[in-house]
């Protein structure tokens, strides 16, 4: 009984870690819409729309990537729309960021004909125009690090983003050598094909631009690649922002905290409570009570 009480406190560190985790890979990496607006008084769009992203969300509990196309009774308001989750998400991870983005492009894009997302973790896009299998390598994001000055590390980097990105393989990749990390992710409407093509050109816009970086960005419409020299691979589940590790660790580290102090006022309630059924005046309980903490203690 004494052991299974601390239970709590520790489950509440857990969730509370959990969610801190979960919370960088719902970070914002970038957003847009289109420039065409619907009406409000368009009632099929908004209903065929809304059907959709309620499938995206659904989806998404179940499949890492899933595209839809939703009609419903009028077959030139069709919407379109998928969504593709980090290859490395577990499940209930994929559902809550998707969950998220539909419900931040809502936000974002009020009225728009269509709109796209990428958080850390996934990305979803809709239009009343077809994009679903085409390929896009125009550049939509990119983010660079402070130079490393060190030319070593970025020959290795160039052979591992060689390595894990030019050789084929699947839609999510990962890998590392030395203390270079790399995760290249394709959107899973492309081809096997079209998803090398599109990875190749992030590489080849990833050197460029970030040519001495220590770590690097490149968002392409269908595709991205990400690296890291020094982060390791924890890096890739926080902002990618200097300093936003050790915010996150500082979260944990409240969250311990917290549960260490729910924990002993929990034991000492117990305690105390032991103490009232065993004895009598108050002077017995408090004896009571120290004489069962120094047991605790020894
Ligand atoms: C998308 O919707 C807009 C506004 O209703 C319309 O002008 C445009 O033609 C539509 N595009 C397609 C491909 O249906």
């Amino acid at each position: 009984m004494a052991t299974s009480l601390p239970i709590l406190p520790l489950l509440l560190i857990l969730s509370l870690a959990t969610a801190s985790d979960s919370s960088t890979l719902n970070s914002f990496v970038y957003g847009g819409c289109s420039q065409i607006k619907y009406s409000s008084s368009d009632v099929a769009y908004t209903s065929n729309l809304n059907s959709l992203l309620t499938s995206l969300v659904n989806s998404a509990t179940y499949m890492a990537y899933n595209h839809f196309a939703i009609a419903g009774t009028s077959m030139h308001e069709v919407v379109y729309g998928l969504y593709q989750c980090r290859g490395d998400l577990p499940m209930p991870d994929c559902a809550t960021c998707v969950a998220n983005s539909v419900s931040r492009l809502g936000a974002l894009c009020p009225g728009s004909c269509g709109g796209a997302i990428q958080l850390q973790g996934c990305y979803v896009k809709y239009d009343n125009d077809t994009f679903i299998g085409a390929e896009d390598k125009t550049v939509v994001m990119k983010k660079c690090g402070q130079p490393t000055g060190n030319q070593d590390k970025i020959v290795n980097r160039d052979a591992v983003l060689e390595g894990v990105v030019g050789n084929g393989g699947g839609f999510y990749r990962a890998g590392g050598s030395k203390d270079v990390a790399v995760i290249a992710q394709c959107v899973g409407d492309l081809s096997e094909g079209q998803c090398q093509d599109c990875l190749k050109e992030s590489v080849d816009q990833v050197k460029m631009e970030c040519a001495t970086s220590g770590n690097g960005d490149m968002y392409l419409g269908k595709c991205y690649v990400r690296y890291t020299i020094g982060g390791g691979r924890g890096y890739f589940n926080n902002n990618g922002i200097g300093g936003s590790d050790d915010k996150n660790r500082g979260v944990k580290n409240f969250a311990l905290v917290i549960g260490l102090l729910a924990a002993i006022v929990i034991v000492i309630i117990f305690l105390t409570f032991i103490c009232r059924v065993f004895a009598g005046s108050s002077k017995e309980v408090l004896e009571c009570f120290l004489a069962l903490q120094s047991t605790i203690l020894d």
